[in-house]
C-alpha cells in the first residue's frame, strides 16, 4: 500500500464547499436539520456518491446510504459517515468531516483500485444535532431500534412541523426499512469538539466511548401581571424561579467532578418587558461517565427545582425527555482504528467522547468504533470552529486504513 491512500486537497476542497451552503457571517454553517439547506447538502453530497460510483438509497428516517459494492454483496457492509446538519450557529466540521471522510475513503479505494469482500456504505444521519427536532441523534436511534419508527417521525420542531411532513417536503422520505439489516462495523470520524488532544499535541483521538447523558424540560407557570402595579411581595414570577434553578444546574455541574450541566434554551411567555413573567419553558443537558453519578445529579435539580416553584408560587412541570447510556466501543473495531493511526504514523492517544455521536446508537446493533482529530481551542458548536487540513486528512486516512481492515477481515 502506498503511504498516503487518501488526497487531503480533496477533502479540505470538499469541506470547504459544503460549508458555503448555509454560510454564516463568522466562517461557521447554519443548516438545521430537513430545511432546505439540508436538501442542497443532500443533493450534493448523492450527486458526489453517484460520481464515485455508488448507489444510493434513502431509509424511511431520511437517513442516506452510498453504497460502494464489495466482492462479494451477500456479505454484511461496513458503514462509516455522520451528519450534514448543523446547530444554529455550527461550525464547518461537526458532522460534515465524519460524513465527507468517508467519502473521502471511498474516493481513494477507487484511485487506488483497492478492492474490498464487503461493501462500504458511506451514511447520512438524519437530525443528529436535536436542535431542530429533540432529541438528539434520532434516525440512528430508530436505526438501533433505541425508538420506533412512528416516534421518530412524529418529533415535533418549535412551529410543529413534524420530521415526517418535512421529509416529504424536501423529498428525502425514503423507502428503505429503517435498521433490521447486518452491519459487520461502524466507524464515525469526527473533530474531538473539545481541548484533549490539542493539549496533548496528539493528532488522532482513539475513541473507547461515550459519556452518559439526560435532557429534561422545565415549564414554570406563575402569573402574568403588571409591572407596575404588582408589589413584589405579591408576584409568581415564574422568569425569577427559573434563574434560582439555572444557577443551581450549574452549580450541580461544577459540584461532580467531570459533571457537565447546561440549560441551552429557554423561552419566556409572554415576554413583554412591562409584565412579570408568567411561564417559563427551559431544557436541561446533563452528562456524566458515570451513570450512578449522573442520576444523582438528575435527583439534586429535581428536589431543588421543586423546593423553588413551592418558594415562589409557581407549578412546576419536569420531565426527562431523553436518556443515552453510557457506551463502551467494540475492541475489534477500536483496535483497527488504533492499528491505522500507527500504520500511517500519526502520534494518538485513547480518549473518551464529551459529545454525542450516530455511534453511540449504532453501538447497539454493530460492532463501532470512532476517529477523533484535534480542533482549535476545543471550540465547537461555535461559528469560529476550526481544525487543519492536515488534521483531517490524519483522520481520514486512519478511518480509510480501518474501513479496509475491517471490510476485508
Ligand atoms: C451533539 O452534538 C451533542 O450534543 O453531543
Ligand atoms: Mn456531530
Ligand atoms: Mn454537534
Amino acid at each position: 500500500m502506498p503511504d498516503q491512500l487518501t488526497n487531503s486537497k480533496r477533502l479540505w476542497d470538499s469541506l470547504m464547499v459544503v460549508a458555503k451552503i448555509g454560510a454564516t457571517e463568522k466562517g461557521g454553517s447554519r443548516r438545521l436539520a430537513l430545511t432546505d439547506l439540508d436538501r442542497e447538502v443532500r443533493d450534493l453530497f448523492v450527486a458526489w456518491c453517484r460520481e464515485a460510483g455508488c448507489s444510493i438509497s434513502v431509509d424511511a428516517m431520511g437517513n442516506v446510504f452510498a453504497r460502494r459494492e464489495g466482492t462479494d454483496p451477500s456479505l454484511a457492509p461496513v458503514l462509516a459517515g455522520s451528519h450534514l446538519d448543523t446547530q444554529p450557529n455550527g461550525g464547518k466540521f461537526d458532522g460534515v468531516f465524519g460524513v465527507l471522510a468517508a467519502l473521502e475513503a471511498v474516493r481513494s479505494l477507487n484511485d487506488q483500485g483497492i478492492e474490498t469482500k464487503r461493501a462500504v456504505e458511506i451514511v447520512d444521519w438524519t437530525n443528529e444535532e436535536g436542535s431542530r427536532f429533540a432529541p438528539a441523534m434520532v434516525s440512528s436511534g430508530v436505526f438501533a431500534g433505541a425508538f420506533d419508527l412512528e416516534y421518530g417521525l412524529s418529533r415535533q420542531d418549535a412551529d410543529g412541523h413534524t420530521i415526517a411532513e418535512e421529509l416529504t417536503r424536501i423529498g428525502y422520505a425514503g423507502d428503505a426499512q429503517v435498521g433490521g439489516r447486518p452491519i459487520a462495523a461502524y466507524v464515525e470520524a469526527h473533530i474531538e469538539q473539545g481541548p484533549i488532544l490539542e493539549g496533548e499535541a496528539k493528532t488522532i483521538g482513539v475513541v473507547q466511548g461515550a459519556q452518559a447523558q439526560r435532557w429534561y424540560e422545565l415549564t414554570l407557570t406563575g402569573q402574568d401581571a403588571h409591572a407596575g402595579t404588582t408589589p413584589m411581595d405579591r408576584r409568581h414570577d415564574a422568569l425569577v424561579a427559573a434563574a434560582s434553578i439555572v444557577t443551581e444546574i450549574n452549580r450541580i455541574g461544577l459540584s461532580v467532578e467531570d459533571g457537565r450541566a447546561t440549560v441551552g434554551m429557554m423561552e419566556v411567555g409572554p415576554n413583554s418587558r412591562n409584565t412579570i413573567p408568567g411561564s417559563c419553558f427551559f431544557t436541561v443537558d446533563m452528562r456524566h461517565p458515570d451513570e450512578d453519578v449522573l442520576l444523582g445529579m438528575s435527583t439534586t435539580l429535581r428536589e431543588y427545582a421543586a423546593g423553588i416553584a413551592s418558594e415562589h408560587g409557581v407549578e412546576m412541570d419536569l420531565r426527562e425527555i431523553w436518556h443515552s447510556p453510557l457506551v463502551t466501543f467494540d475492541r475489534r473495531c477500536v483496535d483497527a482504528v488504533e492499528a491505522g493511526a500507527l500504520a500511517a504514523g500519526y502520534s494518538y492517544m485513547e480518549i473518551s467522547s464529551g459529545a454525542g455521536h450516530d455511534a453511540c446508537y449504532i453501538a447497539r446493533v454493530a460492532p463501532t468504533a470512532m476517529i477523533f482529530v484535534p480542533c482549535a481551542d476545543g471550540i465547537s458548536h461555535n461559528e469560529l470552529e476550526s481544525a487543519t487540513p492536515d488534521d483531517l486528512a490524519a483522520g481520514a486516512e486512519v478511518l480509510t486504513r480501518a474501513i479496509i481492515e475491517l471490510a476485508n477481515g
